[in-house]
C-alpha cells in the first residue's frame, strides 16, 4: 500500500511521527512518502521537530511559506497536485486542522485519491476560527476518519458522515508524549541547571483572536505582568505573537516575565510537565496538560476538545485582564490535579490506526 503523509505546521509533526514509525514496522505492507508543505519553515518551528521526534526528513518539501489564507491554501494546492499525480498513493493521510490539511485533502479527493483524516470530528462550533473551517471541510471529503474521543464521533454522525468511515482510535499525539516523556527528563535537568527554573507559569498564546487585536493582546500582557509579581512567567512566543508584541509595543520589561524563543518538543514537554499552571490557546496543549495532570487555562470562548474539560484539567477563561488574573490566582492556589484520562489516550493509537489500514490492504 502506498501512503502519502502530509505535514506542514508545527502541530502536525508529533501526530505523523508515531504513525510513520508504526508503518515502518511492516515494510512489505507499506511504502511511505512524507510531504512537507513548508507552511512552517523557521528551523525552530519545523526542523527541530524532525530531529527530536525521529521523523524521517521529508521526501518532498513544497516550500510554500506564509501568506494570506487564500494565497497559502492555493499555493499548497498547486504545488501538491503534481507530487500527488507522480506518486499515485493508495491513501493520502492528513493531520489536524491546519491550512495544509484542507489544501491537500481537497486536491486529493478531486483527483480521486482517498483521504484519511487523523484527529477527525473535533468541533469548536466557532466558524470565526480558520481551523474550524478546515476541520469541517476536511471531514466532509475524507474517506476514513480517525477520531480521538467519542464526542468527535457524535459530531461526525450528526453531520451525516457514515459510521462505517469513522474509527475511534484515541489520541495519537499522546502516543508521542508517552514515547518521549522519559527522554524529556534530560531536557528538564539541563533547563534547571541553565536557568534555575523552580515554580513557574508556562504560557503560549498565538491565535489570531488573541494576538492580532492590540486591545486583547494588551489585556493578556497586562494580566501576565500582574501575575509575574507572584510567580515566574515563561512565555515561549510563536513568530506571529512575537511580531504583534513588537508592532504594538507590548514587549514586557519585567524580569520575572520571560519571553523565550519557540521551544523544541522535548524542552516544551519538560517545562509543561513541571509547570505549576499552563495558560494557552493551543489545541494540543489542552490535551497534553490533561494527560500530565497539570492545570490548564485556555484563553478562548470555546474548545473543540471538550473532553479536556469534562475529564481533564482544562478550564476556559476569557481573554480579559480581570478574568485571567482571577483564574491564574485560583489555578495556582489549587496546585496539581490528577483527573481522569480520556479513554484510549494510552500510547497505542498509531497501532490501532495502522491495523485499520492493514485490514484494507
Ligand atoms: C498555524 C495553524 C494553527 C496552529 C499553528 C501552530 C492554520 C490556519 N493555522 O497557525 O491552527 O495552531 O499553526 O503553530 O493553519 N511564521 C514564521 N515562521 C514560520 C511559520 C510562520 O515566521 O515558520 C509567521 C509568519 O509571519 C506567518 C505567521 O507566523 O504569517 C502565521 O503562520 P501561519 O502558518 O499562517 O499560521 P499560524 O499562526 O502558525
Amino acid at each position: 500500500m502506498r501512503v502519502l503523509h502530509i505535514v506542514g505546521a508545527r502541530p502536525n509533526f508529533m501526530k505523523a511521527a508515531p504513525i510513520m514509525r508504526e508503518m515502518f514496522r511492516y515494510p512489505t505492507d507499506f511504502h511511505q512518502l512524507l510531504v512537507h508543505t513548508g507552511q512552517h519553515y523557521a528551523p525552530q518551528m519545523s526542523q527541530v521537530f524532525f530531529q527530536e521526534l525521529d521523523l524521517p526528513q521529508p521526501d518532498i518539501n513544497l516550500n510554500v511559506g506564509s501568506g494570506t489564507h487564500a494565497w497559502q491554501t492555493a499555493q499548497i494546492m498547486m504545488h501538491f497536485e503534481p507530487v500527488l499525480l507522480d506518486y499515485r498513493p493508495d491513501w493520502v493521510v492528513v493531520y489536524g486542522d491546519v491550512n495544509s490539511t484542507l489544501a491537500c485533502s481537497l486536491v486529493s479527493t478531486k483527483l480521486g485519491f482517498p483521504v484519511a483524516h487523523v484527529e477527525a470530528g473535533l468541533r469548536s462550533f466557532d466558524s470565526s476560527m480558520p481551523e474550524e473551517i478546515n476541520r469541517v471541510l476536511t471531514d466532509q471529503i475524507s474517506n476514513l476518519l480517525f477520531t480521538p474521543s467519542e464526542d468527535a464521533d457524535r459530531n461526525l454522525l450528526r453531520e451525516g458522515i457514515a459510521g462505517s468511515r469513522i474509527h475511534l482510535v484515541g489520541n495519537v499525539m499522546i502516543d508521542t508524549l508517552i514515547h518521549l516523556l522519559p527522554k524529556s527528563q534530560q531536557n528538564w535537568f539541563r533547563l534547571v541547571n541553565q536557568h534555575g527554573y523552580d515554580r513557574y507559569l508556562l504560557v503560549t498564546i498565538h491565535r489570531p483572536a488573541n494576538v492580532d487585536d492590540p486591545h486583547t493582546l494588551a489585556e493578556i500582557m497586562s494580566a501576565l505582568e500582574s501575575i509575574s509579581k507572584d510567580i515566574t512567567v515563561l512565555f515561549p512566543v510563536h513568530p506571529r505573537t512575537n511580531a504583534r508584541l513588537t508592532e504594538y509595543d507590548l514587549k514586557p520589561r519585567q524580569e520575572n516575565l520571560s519571553i523565550l524563543e519557540p521551544l523544541s518538543y522535548l524542552d516544551f514537554l519538560a517545562l509543561q510537565e513541571h509547570a505549576a499552571l499552563v495558560l494557552t490557546d493551543s489545541g494540543g496543549i489542552q490535551e497534553e496538560s490533561t494527560y500530565l495532570g497539570v492545570p490548564c487555562l485556555t484563553a478562548r470562548p470555546n474548545t473543540e476538545r471538550p473532553i479536556t474539560i469534562s475529564l481533564g484539567t482544562n478550564q476556559l477563561v476569557e481573554s480579559t485582564k480581570p478574568a485571567l488574573v482571577k483564574a491564574m490566582r485560583e489555578g495556582l492556589a489549587k496546585g496539581k490535579i490528577k483527573k481522569q484520562l480520556p479513554p484510549l489516550w494510552d500510547g497505542h493509537t498509531a497501532s490501532r490506526i495502522v491495523k485499520v489500514f492493514r485490514k484494507l490492504a
